[in-house]
């Protein structure tokens, strides 16, 4: 694992940095290897990066979109993380629909939705049994508990080893998330953090020890490259 961490001055900063990086691995990978997988994060951060993302020339037909998580409501709820990113920006590019890859919320049921989008990845990534897909990119931001992904601090999430997509609780309210070992086989994991809030979580998150049941985000981990972007007052105690 190669590990980055950046403390830029502020929001806009860390909007043009994860561009300028993810413009480029995107641009190299499709060159390589005539693909690029991503994974996006939800909640707030990442907003402007998709907005910003929305304004790239960028070879959309070879660029598949999943989510790192997902709220369990309907995809026109407001706190959709896919809704988020539709208007954001894939309804922005001539991305193709099949490109698009959301974890469906519509059965219900998140155990049965979580086993339908194993399925659908499993599928899309030609996967043998045990085996856990290489996705080049997954956007990760950080909750002021330090939870990451839908992966809550003390939740039955967290130990999950041998699936792709499992349940996330927060608060009693289900989340499907991608787990710890889907994340981990990622070529890069970039977590994108702003605001103090975050300084607490941040400090266990980095400190020499803690327990990663309490603070999730240590169980990330990634095969490839790991990159923290920081504003000055999620990071001022770096
Ligand atoms: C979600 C996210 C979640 C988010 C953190 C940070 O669905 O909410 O995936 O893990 O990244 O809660 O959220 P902010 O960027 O809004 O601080």
């Amino acid at each position: 694992m190669q590990k980055f961490v950046e403390v830029l001055p502020d929001r806009q900063a860390i909007v043009e940095r994860s561009l300028f990086l993810l413009v480029e691995k995107i641009q190299r990978t499709v060159a390589e290897r005539g693909q690029f997988t991503l994974a996006l994060a939800g909640g707030s951060t990442p907003k402007p990066l998709y907005e910003a993302m929305a304004t790239q020339e960028l070879p959309w037909d070879k660029i598949h979109i999943f989510w790192g998580d997902e709220r369990y409501v309907a995809p026109d709820e407001p706190e959709s993380n896919q809704r988020m990113a539709r208007l954001a920006w894939l309804d922005r590019v001539p991305i193709p629909a099949s490109n698009i890859h959301p974890m469906p919320t519509g059965a219900g049921d998140a155990a049965a939705d979580a086993e339908r989008h194993e399925a659908e990845l499993r599928a899309f990534f030609q996967l043998g049994a045990g085996e856990f897909p290489r996705l080049d990119a997954i956007l990760l931001g950080i909750g002021d508990d330090a939870h990451t992904a839908s992966l809550f601090p003390q939740t039955a999430a967290l130990q999950v080893r041998d699936r792709l997509i499992t349940v996330g609780q927060k608060d009693e309210q289900p989340r499907l998330t991608f787990t710890v070992p889907l994340i981990n086989q990622a070529e890069c994991v970039m977590f994108l953090v702003t605001g103090a809030n975050k300084q607490d979580a941040i400090a266990q998150i980095f400190a020499p020890e803690a327990d990663a049941f309490t603070y999730p985000a240590r169980f990330i981990q990634p095969q490839g490259e790991l990159w923290w972007l920081f504003d000055e007052a999620a990071g001022a105690n770096l």
